[in-house]
């Protein structure tokens, strides 16, 4: 459930018309709900409830500073990838005791500010970082408490580039491995073994691979301990979907369910790392209609919005429903139509022949669910200034990341002298 819907024949965001934020702000721009993001968030957490668990949200889905406020101030931790989503983290208000560090690529000052503020975990993906986080752990007389991520080698029946559990991905480290692994590893200084912990994919519709993998991180952290491990911690990542095209996924509920009956007796602390279900359909994009064209087979109807702004469906063949912002009248006539960026690649295309409501120039239309992993991969491309976002609260809102003026972007650019005097 989310709060974008019509009232009076125009589509709200909580109690604020979509066109009145359009024409103070301008499009394309990105707009939240806090009520949906509060929403999500607690019914995520209230799965686990009287379970002794962690719900760290993946920063990377959308890590705008206000958007983890918002969550940070109903308890939420953070799951970051990068020192730079570890200081939108700690300046949003979550506490370092509550973030988890994860990604294969960490680097030794991205080490050393997670250890300087002493987050809760380090996801170690290899034998090389864990051989790098020793070294500068042990320099700064510190200790580096780890899980390490394993591959557990299952099929997440999700998009290619978002499935990440299978033995070819890059992710964690190889089953067969694990208990070696472990072993060299607990003899390093400066490193202290906690948990284990697992991710298999993004955007999964099924419970039957998150029940695959839990049921075999429980037998690995059983026989971890039996080699001496003192595994307290199991990190279960994230990757539960959401409906975007009216699929209804798992509820977390029974996603719940599944976790507490892999690890329910365990006696270890759950790790969460949800991202796209907290924000996902907290968030829609909205653009202008520019021209209505017609093609040789259908119309085109050409956005302010493109690619840069929205890249899922052009890299993973990614479904956005696309509401008018004006509510079709019961009578409407609808017609398949491309819709389509203004950028200058045939990969620029939000829709094919999706039936919409007549539309024309300067008509506003809303993509749904655009929280997750929408402004978070914009791009310039283009010279397209990054797109705003605008967060509503009840019959408030503010922008919370302007758009960048062209000179600002040209600014970044420098022309060599010798280029200079001509
Ligand atoms: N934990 C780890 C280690 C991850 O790599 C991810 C997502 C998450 C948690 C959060 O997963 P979620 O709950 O959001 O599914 N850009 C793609 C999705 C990439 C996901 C990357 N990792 C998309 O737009 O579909």
């Amino acid at each position: 459930m989310d709060h974008f819907n019509y009232k009076d024949g125009e589509l709200y965001a909580e109690d604020l018309p979509i066109a009145k934020i359009a024409a103070e702000v301008g499009t394309p721009f990105y707009c939240y709900s806090t009520a949906t993001l509060e929403r999500h968030y607690k019914v995520f957490s209230e799965a686990f409830d009287g379970v002794n668990a962690l719900v760290c949200y993946a920063v990377k889905a959308n890590s705008n500073l206000a958007v983890i406020k918002t969550l940070a101030r109903l308890g939420a931790g953070a799951d970051v990838v990068s020192e730079g989503e570890l200081r939108r983290a700690l300046q949003a208000g979550i506490p370092a005791s509550k973030i988890v560090f994860s990604g294969v690529g960490k680097r030794p000052w991205e080490m050393e500010l997670a250890l300087e503020v002493g987050i809760h975990q380090f996801n170690v993906e290899s034998e090389p970082e864990v051989k790098v986080l020793s070294n500068v752990a042990s320099r700064m007389g510190k200790i580096a408490k780890i899980a390490f991520r394993v591959n557990p080698d299952v099929d997440a029946k999700t998009h290619a580039k978002i499935s990440t559990g299978k033995a070819e991905n890059k992710f964690g480290v190889p089953w067969q491995d694990v208990s070696r692994i472990y072993g060299d590893a607990a003899k390093l200084p400066g490193i202290e073994i906690q948990g284990v912990d697992v991710h298999i994919g993004s955007q999964l519709m099924d419970l039957d691979p998150f029940n695959n993998a839990f049921l075999r991180v429980r037998e690995l952290v059983m026989l971890l301990r039996s080699e001496g491990h003192n595994i307290t911690q199991v990190d279960l990542g994230g990757g539960l979907g959401i409906p975007y095209d009216g699929t209804m996924p798992p509820t977390p509920t029974s996603y719940g369910a599944v976790a507490i009956n892999a690890m329910g007796n365990l006696g270890v602390q759950l790790i969460f790392e949800p991202g796209r279900l907290i924000v996902g359909n907290a968030g829609v994009l909205v653009s202008e209609v520019i021209y209505v064209k017609q093609g040789a087979e259908r119309k085109f109807v050409i956005l302010d919005a493109a690619m840069n702004d929205l890249i899922r469906p052009a890299m993973y063949d990614g479904y956005h429903h696309i509401d008018t912002i004006k509510e079709p009248s019961a009578d409407a006539v609808f017609e398949p139509m491309d819709v389509v960026g203004p950028v200058c690649e045939t990969g620029d295309t939000f829709a094919k022949a999706r039936d919409l409501p007549l539309l024309e120039a300067s008509d506003l239309v809303a993509f749904r669910s655009a929280g997750a992993y929408g402004a978070v991969m914009a791009s310039t491309y283009n010279t397209r200034p990054l797109v705003p976002e605008v967060l509503v609260n009840g019959d408030q809102y503010a922008v919370i990341r302007k758009r960048p003026s062209l000179e600002e972007i040209l600014d970044l650019d420098t022309v060599p002298t010798w280029l200079d005097n001509e």
